[in-house]
């Protein structure tokens, strides 16, 4: 496991701590900030967070650009969707044209063609340049096999090494849809990297990275800094 890992007490402290580090990184420029959401269940506090009381003034919505690190493909409702965990959570402090979704309606590969392409105008290239981060802040989560966003242990989208998205056409862990995935370059492309991860079912997926074991989770890292936010039940 590449990175610092911080130990909270609970979930609730997780969330407080990645939201304290995105009003930070988001107080500390001008301009536009992009920010790249994981999925899963996990954020769900940090996104109720971010919109509530505490955090909503805080926080520079104009600026913001929202992007997410994969989604699930198709309209099966048990597939979820990351798009929908973030719109109904933040709602309409969201301007128009800031939230900016993976495209669901067309094959994963389209999809993942027409996310790139997204996301290469609004880098301004399509060839990430060392010195310019693609995204100001990475969210990411951890799956008990050790997959992070889509890119699932044994699949070879984990190891793709040049394009930005993939399409995932067999998830290796529940939902069993297809995705469309950031890939490992592009979502390392930023100086901070946070894992949220939560709960004692996450407990053995950290031991086997923190082992050594080659999982997709333990080889995500940020080119700046990769912060790992456990908390207690999680950590052991
Ligand atoms: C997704 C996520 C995925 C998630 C992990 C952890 O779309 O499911 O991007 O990578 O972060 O599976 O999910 P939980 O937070 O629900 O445990």
């Amino acid at each position: 496991m590449t990175g610092r890992r911080e130990v909270l007490p609970d979930p609730d402290a997780v969330a407080r701590a990645a939201a304290g580090r995105l009003v930070a990184v988001a107080g500390a420029k001008a301009g536009r900030v992009g920010i790249c959401l994981s999925g899963g269940s996990t954020p769900k506090l940090l996104y109720r967070l971010l919109a509530g009381p505490e955090f909503r003034d805080r926080l520079p919505w104009g600026r913001l650009h929202w992007f997410f690190g994969d989604e699930r493909v198709g309209d099966r409702p048990e597939a979820g969707s990351n798009r929908r965990l973030a719109e109904e959570a933040f709602g309409d402090l969201v301007p128009d044209g800031h939230l900016h979704p993976i495209p669901t309606d067309r094959t994963p590969q389209a999809c993942a063609e027409a996310y790139a392409s997204a996301l290469q105008t609004w880098y301004g290239a399509d060839r990430l340049a060392p010195a310019r981060p693609l995204f100001d802040l990475v969210l990411l989560g951890l799956g008990e096999d050790g997959h992070t966003a889509s890119l699932f242990p044994g699949k070879p989208e984990a190891r793709e090494g040049e394009a930005w998205v993939v399409a995932v056409p067999e998830a290796g862990l529940a939902p069993f849809v297809p995705r469309v995935s950031l890939t490992l370059p592009a979502l390392a492309a930023t100086p901070l990297m946070l894992f949220l991860v939560t709960g004692a079912g996450k407990r053995a997926p950290l031991a086997r990275i923190a082992s050594g074991e080659d999982l997709p989770a333990g080889h995500a890292r940020a080119r700046g800094e990769t912060l790992w936010l456990l908390d207690e039940a999680a950590a052991g």
